[in-house]
């Protein structure tokens, strides 16, 4: 059965290969993701999987702000918007072949409490795809608003938690050479190019927005073999993190105690700037994930 709606309100996916996706209705989050019979995702053991909170791991949605907005229509809206805590419709299978299986899942303006639409009064509709390969996740969004409707603006992001052996181990390529902000120190400030690494190691806390990198594959590499790439089709920028050791003291839901040398966020987005859809338009960006080892 290469698709199975399990009792816990999720959906399991799975590849003639053996590969495997799980996937929860909340926040359409996927939690697990399995190539080789190995996790490729980061997934807190503290995490709430019943809905009472956004899911700390797997690959929570980002829509329709990045962050928390200090001015503007998203202002009002919480951290990271209302797609990760909000319950999906499961739309039903898409594909089902030897190469890929996918299903797909919908988010409308009729799904969200009636506290988000005040915060947020548009008329979207989001179809998000998850389509699961031999050794690839593709996440794939398409958001679209009503013909009727007012022009809104939105930031999308996937928070894709990749599990890694030993963070320290870790070097990230496919970001050289292209300007960032640093969110430890506000954010505000472009770090231009010019002064941007030649590589990426992680060797502390790291909270960066990269903005527009021309290259579209990012890679994750560990002890200098790569492990996991991160493709981008339609989505501008990548955002690098990691909360370091205090992790486990700053978030309530995170665990074990070391759990933050196991991950490393590399977020494919587009967030450094806002993207209008006009009324009757629609809008499609995708994250392709492949594990390489
Ligand atoms: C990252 C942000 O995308 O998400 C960080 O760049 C943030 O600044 C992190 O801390 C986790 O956010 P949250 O809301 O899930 O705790």
């Amino acid at each position: 059965m290469p698709f199975n709606q399990n009792n816990d309100n999720s959906v399991t996916l799975t590849h003639p290969s053996g590969s495997s996706a799980k996937v929860l209705l909340y926040g359409a989050t996927v939690i697990s993701w399995e190539v080789e019979g190995k996790e490729r995702l980061f997934l807190s053991s503290k995490a709430k999987l019943d809905g009472t909170k956004a899911v700390r791991g797997g690959i929570p949605l980002v829509f329709p702000v990045f962050g928390k907005a200090t001015e503007g229509p998203a202002a009002a809206l919480p951290q990271h918007g209302f797609a990760r805590t909000s319950t999906w419709e499961l739309l039903g299978i898409k594909n089902d072949n030897d190469d890929v299986v996918a299903v797909q899942f919908g988010l409308g303006v009729e799904n969200i409490d009636p506290e988000a639409q005040k915060q947020w009064p548009y008329k979207f509709g989001l179809i998000y795809t998850v389509e699961l390969g031999k050794d690839t996740l593709t996440n794939t969004m398409e958001i679209r608003n009503d013909a009727d409707a007012e022009d809104f603006d939105f930031q999308i992001l996937f928070h894709s938690y990749l599990a890694v052996g030993d963070v320290s181990d870790v070097e990230v390529k496919g970001l050289e050479k292209v300007d960032y902000r640093d969110k430890t120190q506000g954010g505000k400030v472009l770090t231009q190019a010019a002064e941007s690494e030649a590589r990426l190691d992680i060797t502390s806390e790291i909270d960066r927005l990269y903005v527009a990198p021309s290259e579209t594959t990012t890679t994750v590499l560990e002890k200098g073999k790569a492990v996991v790439e991160v493709q981008r089709q339609n989505l501008k920028d990548v955002v690098v993190w990691n909360p370091w050791e205090k992790a486990p003291q700053n978030m309530g839901d995170f665990a074990p105690e070391d759990g933050w040398k196991r991950m490393i966020c590399v977020e494919a987005g587009s967030v450094a700037e806002w993207h209008k859809l006009r009324k009757g338009d629609s809008w499609t960006g995708s994250q392709v994930l492949k594990a390489l080892l």
